[in-house]
């Protein structure tokens, strides 16, 4: 049995043709299976779940599958296809970085890896002044988690205190997962650090008349009720810069708030940008929506334009806390990555991607406006900016949270030629390339529409 949700069976969908999909035949597309279930017996489980298609190849906003079906992508993979899949100054970057040769040099010291991060510290520009690349994103809030410590030590704080959010994720390695507040997925770990907290996230129909600072100093106040005192027992705050699965943004307030407490306290401020990051939200970093300036940001997924590179950038006295030798990685600033990574700079501000994002972002959510108004009874929410949005379902008749229906709706967009994110949840995330044309990305939203209808009647 290959696990997931969806069926293997292929369906005679009706085939389409238009210039930005083809499907041409049954879906799942013959050889699917196949591969499918080679996976299964020799890959772990995990790997597992995904919409069935097997990926052929992936040009611009593009996806392929063996059988020559050709999808219009909302997905970026994962939102790392931020300059467009297999974009060709990324290609050209690597591919010369082959020719030289030198394929990793560990931590010595190469030319490539100096370029790319004099150019990554001015994209992010002030006050980041220092970077260190690793290669997924878990690794990199690992690391920022052991930068706020390291700075609260330094402080002479009394504990290393963290503060979360409930709902947020960071990532699947220990710290991460602590920081994370997915109960199930961290149940393996045994304990909880006791130094890491969560607080409720304000979630638009949370707030329930309360203001955002209200809301904030509630969960905080919960905190100082079980003996943590902000001043002297936390280190930083780490926030996802949305909330994942549903691109949920935070009230502006709340997070100036935060801002203002870190401030006053002495306590680093964290964003985990992975999924905001590089122009994806129409600015090149997320936090930039909130008008605060976080201490010190995650970054992976489209850092990398789709070669493994992470990082966490900050100023000079916090990234040079630890010792030399003390956070590096065998695979940190790989010359092949460093090379992509400077491309995907190079991309975004030659082709000036992000005011390009702002903009499709208006179109995009026009669109969506549209859908949530056409399915008043089905849509309960339309969050998300730039080119990140999350449209969330519900069920008609007791407006509860509707994961089955949003499967349903994600299955039937595949069979016609439009991918979106599965998240599993009640919503459907949209994150096309930034490079995806105005009427690739209308259409994509035209086929969402009768997705939804149809699924809606059955
Ligand atoms: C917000 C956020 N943080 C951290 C991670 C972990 O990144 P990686 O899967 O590269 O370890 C992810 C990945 O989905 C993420 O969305």
């Amino acid at each position: 049995m290959v696990a997931h949700s969806f069926s293997l069976e292929p369906i005679n969908v009706p085939l389409v043709a238009t210039s930005h999909r083809t499907i041409q035949t049954a879906i799942p597309a013959p050889g699917t299976r196949e591969v499918l279930e080679r996976l299964e017996a020799c890959e772990s489980r995990s790997m597992h779940g995904q919409l069935p298609l097997v990926w052929d190849r992936a040009e611009d906003y593009s996806v392929y599958d063996i059988a020559g079906n050709r999808w219009i992508d909302f997905t970026s993979t994962i939102f790392v296809a931020n300059v467009g899949h297999s974009n060709p100054r990324v290609s050209a970057a690597m591919k010369s970085a082959l020719d030289k040769p030198l394929y990793g040099c560990y931590a010595y010291a190469n030319e490539s890896r100096a370029r790319y991060l004099e150019r990554l510290v001015k994209f992010a520009g002030a006050p980041f002044e220092k970077a260190f690349l690793l290669s997924a994103g878990t690794e990199a809030t690992e690391g920022a988690l052991k930068l706020m410590r390291m700075h609260g030590q330094k402080q002479g704080k009394r504990r290393r205190g963290i503060v979360c959010i409930e709902g947020n994720w960071h990532g699947r390695t220990l710290g991460a997962q602590m920081m994370s507040s997915n109960l199930v997925q961290r149940d393996w770990i045994g304990y909880q650090d006791a130094d890491i907290h969560h607080i409720p996230f304000p979630y638009p129909w949370a707030l329930n008349g309360r203001t955002p600072e209200e809301f904030l100093q509630q969960g905080l106040d919960a905190l100082k009720a079980r003996g943590v005192d902000i001043s002297q027992d936390i280190c930083g705050f780490m926030l996802e810069t949305f909330q994942g699965w549903g691109a949920v943004f935070y009230p502006v307030e709340f997070v100036q708030a935060i801002e203002k407490i870190c401030r006053t306290n002495g306590i680093l401020l964290t964003f985990d940008e992975m999924q905001s990051g590089f122009g994806r939200t129409g600015r090149a970093f997320g936090f930039q929506h909130y008008g605060v300036v976080p201490d010190l940001i995650c970054c992976g997924k489209g850092m990398g334009g789709g070669v493994p590179l992470s990082g966490v950038l900050g100023r000079a006295s916090i990234m040079d806390l630890p010792d030399v030798g003390n956070m590096s990685s065998t695979h940190s600033a790989n010359p092949l990555v460093c090379a992509a990574g400077l491309a995907v700079i190079e991309e975004l501000e030659g082709r000036d991607l992000i005011a390009e994002t702002a903009r499709k972002g208006e179109l995009l959510f026009g669109a969506l406006e549209r859908l949530k108004q056409q399915f008043p009874s089905r849509i309960s929410h339309l969050l998300g900016r730039g080119l990140i949005a999350s449209v969330l379902f519900k069920h008609p008749e007791t407006g509860a949270a509707d994961g089955s229906f949003t499967s349903a709706v994600a299955e039937l967009c595949m069979q016609k030629g439009l991918l979106v994110v599965h998240t599993g949840r009640e919503s459907i995330k949209i994150g096309p390339p930034l490079t995806i044309a105005d009427e690739a990305l209308l259409e994509g939203v035209a086929v969402l529409a009768e997705a939804v209808a149809e699924v809606a009647a059955r």
